[in-house]
């Protein structure tokens, strides 16, 4: 069975251009995948703590008691059971949401999302990813990436997932134009979807 973890990281709940991007490509996906789940996190509603000496230590021997221990494991249950990930993006101060990082920070882990065979080896190839970033200003160069996917796609080739799609929404501070841009990006998902 196809499953879609989706993972929405804007602050904001209402109004957000991400989220309301995440939303049209859900739908879309599930009009491909009638019979397909979705499993939801959302690192503003539900925030991972930081990662803790004690949780790394637990990583290295995971007979050391951890709450982050625990709720790594859970999340990289998530990751192993989907076969398609979906990253909603904002931009905040150059970079992902520091609560997004946070979540990166329990999943990538040694011998369970990754290990070192002759360098990094990922343990998560096969899955897809399709990255959603929306920045306020313009940030890629023309045909480039910008850094929000640049930094997305570190992390998910570090688990070795290197099957990504990018559909970025820049310049949302300036309204003109923006309805346009959105078009763009929501026709860019229905091509691909379907
Ligand atoms: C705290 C904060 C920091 C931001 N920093 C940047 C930034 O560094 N560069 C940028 O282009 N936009 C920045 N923005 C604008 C957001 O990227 C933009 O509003 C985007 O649409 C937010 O995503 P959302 O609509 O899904 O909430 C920032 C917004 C906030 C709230």
């Amino acid at each position: 069975m196809n499953t879609l973890l989706r993972i929405d990281s804007s602050l904001r709940l209402e109004d957000s251009y991400s989220r309301r991007m995440g939303d049209y490509f859900v739908n879309q996906w599930i009009m491909k995948h009638p019979d397909g789940a979705i499993i939801q996190r959302d690192t503003t509603i539900y925030p991972t703590p930081h990662l803790t000496q004690q949780t790394y230590d637990a990583f290295l021997d995971e007979s050391l008691h951890s709450e982050g221990l625990l709720l790594s494991d859970e999340l990289i249950d998530e990751l192993y059971r989907s076969s398609e990930i979906l990253i909603t993006c904002p931009m905040y101060n150059y970079g992902i949401p520091s609560s997004l990082k946070a979540y990166f920070d329990l999943v990538i882990r040694t011998r369970k999302t990754f290990m070192y065979d002759h360098g990094i080896k990922g343990l998560l190839s096969g899955k897809k990813a399709h990255i959603i970033s929306v920045t306020g200003g313009i940030h890629s160069a023309p045909g480039g990436m910008n850094p929000l996917e640049i930094h997305l796609t570190s992390i998910l080739n570090h688990m070795g997932i290197r099957n990504i799609r990018y559909f970025p929404l820049e310049g949302t501070a300036a309204p003109d134009q923006l309805s346009e841009k959105m078009n763009v990006i929501e026709t860019s998902i229905f091509k691909y979807l379907n």
